[in-house]
């Protein structure tokens, strides 16, 4: 069934209509630093299983869980000292940790897919912070796109996928990382199950040890990482220096003269994520049937989860 879905404006009105909405069971696109979240009560099944259906997502991929700080995590997960530290250099900010989940956390089972393992975060965005806040409760969100397709940095995003199947979106603009949280797995050795908005770099230098890499297409670690994802209608082809006739070609760093578009054109990566997938959105808009080039990014830094991204843009579709 067809929903209205209302525009919030971020102020704190919007803040309580869209924490009320929460409260009853609804469905909140609310921004987060990374990207835009599909918020719901991860303690209520009800809502749970209503942001799967609205997303089209597979029911065996779970839920990261946003939580407003440390000490609320504790309360659905396990710290263990490695997970303490990390927390306390890179929370609030784009770092997920998959922990052990507590037995009595409370959360509906499809958040974590029935895994004895929960995801958790603990969101930057002010506007992240302060609906958690009026809200008061532990907030489920996946990125607010359907499953499979281009992540939202946009309000706008959120509504040209998930119009008319969730309650409100709340607008506050453009996410300044633009990547998804870099999620880390603690259950055993410290593993990266995706890059994201925290450098793998940073991550290796506060725990003094290297990450083992986790998952794989095959067998995903982070369940979410199938192979095509992210997709537009287009093709994608990666590492292209010499375009074909008629493809739209996203450039990086000055050496791109003739680029349709550009990621950055001075080469920098922290705006390259910033401006990714808004400028996947508008290369699959402009696209004829030649489909989409990007030029080739560094494998550093913000790069890695760049590249990620790209690689399952351009991935074989199922
Ligand atoms: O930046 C972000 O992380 C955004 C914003 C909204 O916070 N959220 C996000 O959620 O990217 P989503 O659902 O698109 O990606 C969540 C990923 C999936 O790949 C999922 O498989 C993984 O987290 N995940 C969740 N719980 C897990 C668990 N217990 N073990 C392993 N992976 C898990
Ligand atoms: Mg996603």
């Amino acid at each position: 069934m067809e929903i209205k879905t209302r525009t919030l404006a971020p102020t704190q009105d919007g803040i309580n209509d869209a924490a009320e909405i929460l409260r009853s069971g609804g469905l909140v696109g609310f921004p987060t630093e990374t990207v835009y979240g599909l918020g719901g009560d991860a303690r209520n099944d009800h809502a749970v299983a209503r942001i799967f259906a609205a997303k089209g997502r597979p029911h065996f991929n779970p839920l990261i869980v946003h939580v407003p700080d440390l000490a609320t995590a504790q309360t659905y997960a396990v710290f263990n000292d490695q997970a303490l530290a990390l927390a306390a250099q890179f929370w609030p900010g784009p770092l997920t940790m998959v922990l052990p989940l507590r037995h009595d956390a409370g959360l509906s089972p499809l958040v974590t897919a029935g895994l004895d393992s929960v995801a958790i975060r603990v969101p930057a965005h002010p506007l992240a912070r302060a609906l958690l806040r009026a809200f008061g409760g532990p907030l489920a969100a996946p990125s607010a796109n359907p499953s499979g397709r281009i992540s939202p940095t946009r309000a706008d995003h959120v509504l040209a996928g998930l119009s008319g199947r969730i309650e409100a979106v709340l607008n506050a603009g453009a996410c300044d990382v633009g990547v998804e949280s870099t999620i880390i797995g603690l259950l055993d050795t410290p593993a990266l199950l995706r890059p994201g908005g925290v450098p793998v770099e940073a991550l290796e230098a506060a725990l003094a040890m290297p990450l083992a890499s986790g998952g794989s297409a095959e067998k995903p670690n982070a369940p979410g990482q199938l192979a095509s994802h992210y997709a537009p209608a287009a093709g994608v082809r990666l590492n292209v220096t010499t375009p074909r006739t008629g493809e739209v070609w996203v450039g990086f760093g000055p050496d791109c003269a003739g680029a349709a578009l550009s990621l950055s054109p001075t080469g920098d990566l922290v705006a390259a994520a910033a401006a990714l997938f808004h400028t996947l959105r508008l290369a699959d808009e402009m696209a004829q049937s030649a489909g989409i080039a990007f030029a080739p990014i560094p494998e550093t830094g913000l790069g890695r989860a760049i590249n990620d991204r790209l690689r399952r843009a351009a991935a074989p579709r199922p």
